[in-house]
């Protein structure tokens, strides 16, 4: 059914389609008939929606925040599980991938050689020399959000820091890439280029995804990707960047024994951070980091 001019927009907002959404709509129809993949409204989070996921953001920075100023050497990730799941209840949080289709606890812990999804365990003891992911996300008041830091703990080898260094800086070059009516490809590409220029690889089968209402929602946000290709970035969709930039081959695997953890084939370290990001009218807002 087609909204009359008149007609509240179907944003949410209150306003008259004509006032709010048309001009939108009629600019997303062009790029949609030029072939370009668009959005679903779906996608696009009302003002309140995105409040929510601002606020759920801030829970999710101050748990990271929580576990930069304990982590340690000697300290199992088990432990860093147990300051996850503390902060973000305190916080009147849930941590999303506590359950999150049988995932057994309440953040992703993932060391050296680990890509992504490491359980926590009582038997893994952060050791001097590792590069550690601590990858959380939170549900506050029903919104999601999802990002993630490397730590270094204690002596850690130059090219192992170089590593976690040149992708933090990657997040800032894909970052660049965000405004409204670019294709995140055009990020994605961005990214790549950046971590093949520094002689490491990226990982393909893992990605970012739309984040907000739902743990994971479309799209899929590929590092890999082309300039000018995939989902179109409009004002409204929020978004993860979260590349898994490997020292040696893209190739990873899934650890078969528990279902989740990833790693490099190689054996070399794999470093990522991740950020929520809001597409705004000029450009981005970070919404967790
Ligand atoms: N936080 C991860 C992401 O960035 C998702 C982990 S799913 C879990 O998408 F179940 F392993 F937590
Ligand atoms: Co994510």
């Amino acid at each position: 059914m087609k909204l009359g001019r008149n007609d509240p927009c179907w944003c949410g907002s209150g306003q008259k389609y004509k006032k709010c959404h048309e001009f939108f709509d009629e600019k997303l129809a062009e790029f949609r008939n030029r072939g370009v993949l668009v959005p679903d409204h779906s996608l696009i989070k009302t003002k309140e929606q995105i409040e929510g996921i601002r606020k759920s953001g801030l829970v999710n920075r101050t748990v990271l925040d929580y576990v930069a100023e304990h982590i340690c050497v000697g300290m199992s990730t088990e432990e860093i599980d147990r300051l996850v799941y503390e902060k973000t209840t305190e916080l009147g949080g849930i941590p999303a991938p506590l359950n999150f289709e049988g995932y057994p606890k309440s953040v992703c812990t993932s060391i050296n050689d680990q890509v992504c999804h490491g359980i926590p365990s009582s038997d893994i003891i952060l050791k001097d020399g590792d590069i550690v992911n601590v990858d959380c996300s939170t549900i506050l008041n029903g919104y999601f959000s999802d990002s993630s830091r490397m730590f270094c703990l204690g002596h850690v080898s130059e090219e192992n820091r170089r590593l976690v260094e040149v992708t933090r800086e990657s997040i800032a070059v894909g970052l660049k890439e965000v405004k409204p009516w670019k294709c995140m490809g055009d990020m994605g590409a961005a990214i790549h280029e950046f971590a093949m220029a520094h002689g490491y690889s990226v990982v393909r089968e893992i990605g970012g995804h739309g984040v907000g209402l739902e743990f994971h929602e479309e799209p899929f946000v590929s590092y890999v990707s082309r300039r000018g290709e995939e989902m179109l970035m409009v004002p409204g969709m929020v978004f993860t960047i979260e590349p898994m930039i490997n020292m040696g081959s893209q190739e990873v695997f899934l650890d078969e024994a528990d279902g989740w953890g990833v790693y490099t084939e190689d054996g070399k370290p794999s470093a990522q951070w991740e950020v929520t990001v809001l597409v705004t009218e000029d450009g981005y807002e970070i919404l967790a980091d």
